[in-house]
């Protein structure tokens, strides 16, 4: 083990507190970091249901109180598994008390208060992290070095879909369908995720949003009497009065990157029959690659410099250490295959490495580079509110 610790602080418990706590966990069991991370304090609004929750992942201190939690001195880390309105406030309070901070996605639940964000941590000593997490699955942080490495060639055109099928019209209005607390539905929830990967993987920037349309299908929903439940809200308690969902259930948009290349966007939780298929196909002259989240071990790779007679796609099984996949040495051997939760242990190795000076497997987004999907996300919106092109230049 090494000598230095890095104390974190976490605030949030549910879904995304789950995932980070057991990255925390993990992490130091699987890979070799600069710095131990310790578990040093979970914050959440439920006095009982935070002390059970830290005494079942191991959290030293529970509390209620968030400010206390951000400013203690022994903690290093702050993480933000909050609903998207709160980044803000939970975030500058951390940054103003010297720390570092890792923040949930997308960086906020708006543009002005994405950029406050930006602007602490400019003035800050801490570093910064945002948790897009699937640029830590191997095969799509494999996809970002073919890429690199100019297998693809000239980037001609970009198709990304993220689809889910959860919030029929029997799911309640939780957090996610409100607009003033989530800032947009499927359009941050899970299309900022497609985004940001489509930029990681090519390195290429959105420079216009040509077209885009979002659509609030489901206009009313029951309303919540409890918190908890799951995801889709299911288990909650809910009363029979009814009210207003203020998000896109489904968003469009056809955007041309900064190198020419044209890009398709599409997300929605109301897609039936598809779970968490999150979706990114890449074509260049001289290759082409396929990534779906629901089979995440395996990248398609179409080769187009071999002879024609040879060409066809093929399927990498990216978990294979000996041939340097990114993280697969970490883990297990060739074809023993990872899920979900491996990608968010594989972002808190990267954010200990370079809290201990160390570098990335693959680049980590900050909070500079989080806003610049914010501002994709912002011009999605306007492009629909004015039926109308965006230039990103337009959106500071
Ligand atoms: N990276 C991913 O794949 C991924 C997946 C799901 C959610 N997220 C993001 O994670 C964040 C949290 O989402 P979730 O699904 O875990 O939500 P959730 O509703 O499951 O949990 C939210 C937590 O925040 C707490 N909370 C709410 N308001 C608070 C406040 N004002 N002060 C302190 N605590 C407060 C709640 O008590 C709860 O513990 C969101 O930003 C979301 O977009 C990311």
């Amino acid at each position: 083990m090494p000598d230095r610790t890095c104390n974190v602080a976490l605030v949030g418990t549910k879904f995304m507190g789950r995932a980070h706590s057991n990255a925390y966990l993990n992490v130091a069991k699987f890979f070799d970091l600069p710095v131990a991370p310790v578990m040093h304090t979970v914050a959440a609004r439920n006095e009982q249901e935070t002390r059970n929750f830290a005494k079942r992942w191991g959290w030293q201190n529970a509390t209620t109180d968030w400010q206390s939690a951000v400013a203690n001195q022994e903690v290093d880390l702050v993480d933000i598994v909050t609903p998207n309105n709160v980044h803000t406030e939970h975030a500058i309070a951390a940054l103003e008390a010297g720390k570092h901070v890792a923040c949930e996605k997308p960086l906020a639940n708006t543009l002005d208060n994405a950029r406050q964000m930006v602007e602490a941590a400019e003035k800050s000593q801490g570093k910064t992290f945002v948790w897009y997490n699937y640029r830590r699955c191997p095969a799509v942080a494999f996809a970002h070095q073919l890429c690199k490495q100019g297998k693809l060639g000239r980037i001609y055109q970009i198709r990304g879909c993220y689809l889910q099928d959860w919030a029929g019209p029997d799911t309640p209005l939780m957090w996610r369908f409100d607009g003033e607390v989530a800032g947009s539905g499927s359009l941050g929830d899970l299309c900022a995720h497609t985004i940001d990967t489509a930029r990681f993987i090519t390195g290429d920037e959105v420079s216009e949003v040509i077209g885009a349309t979002m659509e609030t299908v489901i206009k009313e929903r029951v309303v919540l009497e409890s918190s908890g439940g799951e995801i889709s809200g299911r288990g909650a308690a809910t009363s029979t009065k009814k009210g207003a969902s203020t998000v896109d259930d489904i968003v469009l948009f056809v955007a041309r990157m900064d190198s020419g290349a044209l890009a398709t966007f599409e997300a929605t939780r109301l897609s039936t029959g598809y779970k968490n298929a999150n979706r990114l196909e890449i074509h260049g002259e001289k290759g082409a690659i396929r990534f779906n989240f629901e089979r995440m071990n395996e990248l398609d790779w179409y080769d187009a410099t071999l002879p024609e007679e040879l060409q066809g796609w093929s399927t990498i099984n990216v978990t294979n250490g000996n041939a340097n996949h990114p993280y697969a040495a970490a883990w297990w051997p060739v074809a023993h295959v990872l899920g979900y939760e491996h990608s968010f242990v594989n972002q808190a190795a990267d954010i200990f490495n370079v809290i201990g000076g160390q570098a990335a497997v693959v680049p980590l987004p900050d909070f500079a580079d989080a806003y610049k999907v914010q501002r994709v996300l912002a011009a999605v919106v306007e492009s629909d509110k004015n039926r109308s092109p965006v230039r990103l230049a337009e959106i500071k």
